[in-house]
């Protein structure tokens, strides 16, 4: 079907003077349906056609007991929700559970002696290694040994992880879950500044990290990060007590930072002392937190994402099962990084849940070239391939014949992050897929726990460029900006939000309930005194448009977030890093349209009265960006220009700015309080 071109009215942030993000889709048409083969269909794990029935929101919150049941619990919960404390809400109350029981005990006597994880490592001369379900019940419960009789961790402590993408990053998930400590992961590549903000935010104080590991062919010495980690955190008055460091390759340490005494701790070494010991799992509350997830927001202070143990599980694994259509005879690839969201859900609690086989590759895709992610696939026999539409555009652009070298054999594809073009969406299909798979492109959020949005393969085609409806269980509405609702099925843009709670929602941001309801809930809750769910929309901060057959298409962010290549950035906090470059009077930073990443920061700079414009102004602001955030904030192009355009209220119009770079008609700037800068601005940027 081709629906035709639509007149599509994009309402969103009209009156915003943010970054613009979303209109990233705003242009694409309508595609054609395309289906999954009937050989898909048949095995599906979902097919039931009253499935969205079943699930409409007359059945909630009833219908979520089924995800409960997907679960081994150790006390069956007395109340599936309890809403009474809006937005707060309370899944599997009473209910009592083990995640790391539930990924890994669970699968012993069925399937002990099959691969729970695969390590690839980068260089593919290594060897790859599979941890089979039984060797990681030996690694979690040594480690949790340790933990637990070493360090003297106890259930409600925080851990910070600061690893590569390795096994022993699982194992160290699955160690705290099972003693119920919190875990929270900070991506590899994110700075030392970032990992002592995060710790001192989680007040925790021990650090788990990797002597180095392999990126893009290069050694890099990640201890380095773990010793200005501790200085950094100490400068803002937080001590580290313990560094754990496992060895990537066991018995040698390869950093050429040493060891500190009576801090730093070799894993690799102590662990002989826990050989063979076993630790009872925590009895753990379905709302204890698993784990705690930074998140960039309109602020400049990264916020955490606070995910519980019951309703989280559930989630992911309701939905790793359905939508990612994951089977335990599955050897299922999802390239992300354990560092963000996709990789907590859906490379460790969603597929070793259901007791698949899930592989962490340690790399970049295309290293040493782009045939590497087909020729993984090729020898381990994947058949559900997960990664964003970044590695897409990257991939194609490197090697756009290789996927035709190699006979793997996908039954399933998954997009997430970002929004996909409907073209590199044909690529991925055609090429990558063969024309013969299932692909679903899943819309959701690290605060989601899971999908939002998307097909359920088996049961609805798939339409490149869009997403797709509602999850079952899920129900979006589309607000305007005064909040009413956008008539569904309009091809209309606004604000998408979720009208019910569901249980992969986190239950909060740790230690700020404030920002919580400010940040999700204020904007539509009409009734901030309400105790019905009702009037508790969630609101993500996407702009969205519903076609008349109901699939989503999402716009982008409407707040000050950019996404470069799926990763979430706060210009607040790139901007707070430049503004600490001497010489720096304002700092404003859009996002540029890059054809492989999306967007990528480019930043609009002024200088304090009596400075001078220098090449090396321009790389101290690239400089401390890389070094407070890390490298995935790297702006495109420093502008040093006189001023920046501000309202008369002295807002900085990034829109205006953005739309200079994105080479846009900035549209009516005559309320600006400096309309002439912005000819001066476009000439310093076209010379
Ligand atoms: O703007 C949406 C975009 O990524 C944002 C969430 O980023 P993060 O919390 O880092 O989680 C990423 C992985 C779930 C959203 O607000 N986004 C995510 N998935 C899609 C998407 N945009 C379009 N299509 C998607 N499938």
């Amino acid at each position: 079907m081709v629906a035709g071109e639509r007149r599509i009215s994009i309402v969103v942030a009209s009156e915003n003077e943010g970054t613009q993000a979303a209109e990233i889709a705003v242009h694409w048409q309508e595609e054609e349906y395309y289906h999954a083969p009937p050989s898909f269909v048949e095995q599906a794990n979902l097919k039931d056609p009253q499935i969205f029935e079943r699930y409409s929101i007359e059945h909630f919150p009833d219908y979520y007991k089924e995800f409960g049941e997907m679960l081994d619990w150790y006390k069956p919960w007395d109340t599936l929700l309890d809403s009474s404390n809006p937005p707060f809400w309370r899944w599997f109350v009473g209910g009592e559970l083990n995640a790391s029981f539930n990924c890994v005990d669970r699968h012993l006597d069925a399937c002990k002696n099959k691969a729970a994880l695969y390590f690839v490592p980068e260089p593919e001369k290594e060897p790859i290694i599979a941890l089979t379900y039984q060797e990681l019940s030996v690694q979690v419960n040594e480690l949790a040994a340790y933990f637990r009789d070493g360090l003297n961790l106890k259930r409600g402590d925080r851990v910070t992880i600061h690893m590569p993408m390795v096994l022993e990053l699982a194992v160290t998930m699955l160690a705290c879950a099972r003693l119920g400590v919190i875990h929270s992961v900070v991506f590899g590549g994110f700075s030392a500044q970032a990992c002592a903000d995060r710790m001192v935010d989680s007040d925790s104080s021990v650090l788990v990290t990797m002597d180095g590991y392999w990126r893009d062919g290069k050694w890099l010495d990640h201890k380095e990060k773990a010793d200005e980690t501790v200085r950094a955190a100490g400068k803002a008055g937080h001590a580290v007590r313990a560094v754990l460091i496992f060895e990537r390759y066991p018995g040698e340490y390869r950093s050429s930072f040493g060891l500190v005494e009576n801090r730093d701790i070799i894993v690799n070494d102590i662990l002989s002392q826990y050989t063979g010991e076993r630790v009872e799992p925590e009895h753990m509350a379905a709302d204890d937190t698993l784990f705690l997830m930074y998140t960039s927001g309109s602020t400049g202070k990264p916020k955490a994402a606070q995910h519980s143990t019951g309703g989280y599980l559930s989630y992911v694994t309701a939905m790793s099962k359905w939508i990612l259509d994951i089977k335990p005879t599955d050897v299922y690839w999802c390239m992300a990084d354990i560092g963000w969201i996709t990789g907590h859900s859906f490379i460790v609690y969603g597929p070793l849940a259901l007791g698949a086989s899930s592989i962490i590759y340690e790399g970049v895709p295309s290293c040493p070239d782009a045939g590497r992610p087909w020729r993984v696939a090729k020898r381990l026999g994947v058949n559900i391939f997960h990664t964003s539409p970044t590695a897409i555009r990257s991939l194609r652009k490197l090697g756009p014949e290789e996927p035709a070298k190699y006979d793997y054999d996908f039954k399933l594809m998954v997009t997430v992050g970002e929004p996909i073009e409907p073209d590199v969406w044909r690529w991925y299909y055609n090429t990558v897929g063969k024309g013969n798979v299932a692909i679903v492109d899943t819309w959701w959020q690290t605060e989601n726990g899971g999908f939002l949005c998307s097909t359920v393969p088996a049961l609805a085609p798939m339409k490149p460029g869009s997403t797709g409806p509602g999850v079952p269980g899920i129900h979006p509405v589309i607000y305007d900006e005064d909040g009413n609702v956008v008539p569904p099925k309009s091809g209309k843009g606004g604000n998408i939000c979720i009208r019910n709670p569901w249980p992969g929602l986190m239950m909060g941001i740790w230690g700020d309930p404030d920002r919580y309801i400010a940040t999700y809930y204020q904007r539509y809750c009409k009734d901030p005194e309400s105790k019905d769910w009702q009037d508790w929309p969630y609101f993500a901060g996407d702009g969205a448009m519903q076609a008349p057959d109901g699939y989503y298409r999402i716009l982008g962010r409407i707040d000050d977030v950019i996404n470069v290549a799926g990763h979430r950035l706060g210009t607040k906090e790139i901007e707070s890093a430049v503004l600490e470059v001497k010489g720096v009077a304002e700092a404003a930073v859009i996002a540029a349209a890059d054809a492989i990443k999306g967007v990528i920061p480019e930043i609009y700079v002024t200088l304090q009265p009596g400075v001078a414009p220098s090449d090396q102004l321009q790389r101290s602001v690239v400089d401390i960006i890389v070094r407070d955030i890390g490298p995935i904030a790297r702006p495109r192009k420093v502008w040093l220009v006189p001023d920046l355009p501000k309202t008369r209220s002295g807002k900085i119009m990034r829109r205006v700015l953005a739309s200079i770079s994105n080479q846009k008609d900035p549209g009516d700037i005559t309320s600006l309080a400096n309309p002439e800068i912005v000819e001066a601005i476009r000439r310093t940027v076209s010379e």
